[in-house]
């Protein structure tokens, strides 16, 4: 496979991002060009920021599997598409081909059919991170259906209000999911989730764990036995659903500032042509390379860069099931080693752990095939990277610090490996089609370098979020009204003077805790189900490892029996209505929050405070009762 479209020089980088911006439409066209169409589109570009509406390459028809799959098989049939290494390090690590895997989708999706799903159903996917999962997405896509796939992580009441936002009816999921030293019962979750539910159709369980699971009649079926009957009914074939460009691909839930999570919706075309591009460009993956990204499936990162990107442009994607730090910290490396890996694309919270772990689980591994680095998901600190350059990457690979979010559908900004100077803790340079302003409060647009600002985008790149499952209203409220005619990204930015982009973090009430986004209104909402909680507010403080922690405030009743035993019900409570990872690190029972005249509670010095800040507190001459500042310095955990 050959990437006419791969940035080369630098010259390239300057020549792609002017043509980029001075014609888009000519620009995605050459670029789109490159792809398995089945009809051409009629307009490669209509929007406006308004509603918003944005459409790219309107009246095209194709399919993302015939192009993640079907279109490489001639030539590259016996490449490997999927490699993947178990949780246990024991157990016989998978090679699947291109050829293989093409035949293994089109056999799942003669299941999904058999089972009643059709074009446009929306198809919930909780599977730990094993190829079937890829195979069940891919499977969606090839007859047109609409993945949700969840986290592992999240909880059988999280789970339930995604079902019912997406008015799901199909579930596919596995007995369990092996995660470290943990077993994770998925499919206990999952019947957990379905208490009483009445609108699931059925659901699909792939058995990975053998842990005892309970099949209901007329709903549950398992993997093995469905695909027993494709091949009993000798009809091996699944032609690939021919679909429009701008027909939904999936929907991917995510925190904002609201309690409630948002269903961001991707679309076929636009979403597969940005990141086979970005992945070709920053990572300037060559043929025949093994591409290592760590991220889990249940996120966009592992949507873009361990599915579609690297298998739309017939590379080679390593998936591994486990965590960094089983059996020990010395696991990712003996990856590397063992499948002599190219890129490796990981967080700064992995390498945060890793780094605290000691040299000797890296020091005598072999890490010399690795020839290019990243990172995603939060700001790298300059400690961080330094360590990851050099006790990793031996100083010899570039270190990619890719910024982008759910919203994006691929990396925004970022350098490009070994083409423009990566700077530690900067994401550097807009990629072409990415038009990056800075904003003030007022919305006035910034100009200039060395500046700092609120960081806005433009105009649409081809894997800008269409809307939000649902509720088109509150895309545009969120990011499209904040700024008119700009997409709002949530974050604050730096531009320094040669026009280099540094993410200095999140400026609305989302925390970033080890990558993961976390509203902190969500975590309020689940705190405040406790019968013992009258009020709580929920703030992010430094962490060591985790990047940001989640620091709780809660106003608990008087009168309710064992403090301390209900500092342990919180936590089961939000473990409950979301999942492990929106847990507080910290909960200060307190007197009161500081709150204005009007109600409102002051965040802002409860941050600080959780930051472990106790004079600088700024004005607090607006508060209601200033003395519960004092109150809750005292009281601080
Ligand atoms: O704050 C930014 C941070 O992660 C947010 C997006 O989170 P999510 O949608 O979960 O996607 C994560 C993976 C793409 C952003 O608003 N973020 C992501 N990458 C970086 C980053 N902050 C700084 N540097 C990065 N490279």
């Amino acid at each position: 496979m050959t990437y006419p479209y791969q940035i080369k020089t630098l010259e390239d980088y300057n020549r792609q991002y002017k043509e980029s911006i001075e014609n888009p439409e000519k620009f995605w066209a050459n670029v789109a060009d490159n792809f398995t169409w089945q009809k051409k589109w009629d307009k490669v570009l209509d929007w406006n920021f308004k509603e918003p509406n944005v459409k790219w390459f309107s009246g095209g028809k194709l399919n993302i599997t015939e192009n993640c799959l079907d279109r490489h098989l001639a030539k590259n049939g016996d490449t490997p598409a999927i490699l993947w290494e178990s949780n246990n390090p024991k157990e016989q690590s998978r090679k699947i081909t291109y050829k293989e895997l093409h035949f293994k989708v089109v056999q799942f999706a003669n299941v999904l059919k058999n089972n009643g799903i059709k074009k446009g159903d929306r198809v919930c996917i909780y599977m730990g991170m094993i190829p079937e999962l890829a195979i069940a997405t891919l499977s969606c896509a090839r007859i047109g259906a609409v993945h949700s796939v969840i986290f592992g992580g999240f909880s059988a009441q999280a789970i339930a209000d995604r079902l019912l936002d997406a008015k799901s009816e199909f579930i596919i999921t596995c007995d369990g999911a092996f995660r470290g030293a943990k077993d994770i019962p998925l499919k206990s979750v999952i019947d957990d989730a379905l208490v009483g539910n009445k609108t699931i159709k059925s659901v699909i369980v792939y058995e990975r764990t053998q842990t005892p699971v309970s099949m209901i009649k007329g709903r549950d079926v398992w993997w093995e036995d469905e695909i027993k009957k494709v091949e009993a009914s000798g009809n091996p074939d699944c032609p690939a659903e021919i679909m429009d460009a701008e027909d939904v691909l999936f929907i991917l839930y995510t925190s904002g500032s609201t309690g409630k999570p948002k269903g961001v919706v991707h679309t076929i075309a636009g979403y597969m042509v940005w990141t086979n591009y970005t992945f070709v460009n920053v990572f300037q993956y060559q043929p025949g390379q093994i591409h290592f990204c760590t991220a889990d499936v249940g996120w966009i990162t592992g949507h873009s860069y361990i599915i579609y990107g690297p298998l739309s442009a017939g590379a080679t994607s390593l998936m591994f099931e486990g965590v960094p730090t089983y059996p020990d910290a010395g696991r990712l490396w003996d990856i590397v080693d063992k499948f002599k890996v190219d890129i490796l694309y990981t967080a700064p919270t992995a390498i945060r752990s890793l780094m605290g772990c000691g040299e000797e689980f890296h020091k005598n591994k072999n890490l010399s095939s690795l020839k290019v680095l990243g990172s995603v998901g939060e700001p790298i600190n300059e400690e961080a990277w330094h360590w990851f350059d050099k006790n990793i990457g031996k100083e010899k690979c570039p270190i990619v610090d890719t910024w982008w979010q759910t919203e994006n559908g691929g990396i925004m900004i970022s350098n490009i490996a070994g083409v423009t100077p990566g700077i530690p803790s900067y994401a550097t340079l807009p990629l072409p089609g990415v038009q990056p302003c800075l904003v003030d409060e007022m919305g006035k647009e910034i100009k200039g370098n060395n500046v700092n600002g609120n960081l806005c985008i433009k105009a649409p790149w081809p894997g800008i979020i269409r809307t939000t499952y649902g509720d088109h209203e509150r895309c545009r409220q969120t990011y499209f009204s904040a700024y008119p005619d700009k997409y709002f990204t949530g974050d604050g930015c730096l531009r320094d003077e040669k026009g280099n982009y540094r993410i200095t973090g999140r400026v609305d009430d989302v925390l970033n805790v080890s990558g993961h986004r976390i509203g902190t209104a969500e975590v309020e909402n689940a705190i405040n189900m406790h019968t013992g909680v009258i009020e709580s507010a929920v703030v992010g403080y430094p962490h060591d490892v985790k990047g940001q922690g989640i620091y709780a405030y809660v106003i608990f009743d008087e009168n309710h029996p064992n403090a301390n035993l209900s500092k342990q019900d919180i936590l089961q409570t939000v473990t409950r209505v979301i999942g492990a990872i929106a847990k507080p690190d910290k909960i200060q029972f307190v007197p009161g929050l500081p709150k204005t005249r009007s109600g409102k509670i002051m965040r802002r010095i409860l941050r600080k405070i959780a930051e472990g800040e106790t004079s600088n507190l700024g004005d607090t001459s607006t508060l209601l009762d200033p003395s519960i500042v004092t109150l809750i310095i005292e009281g601080k955990v």
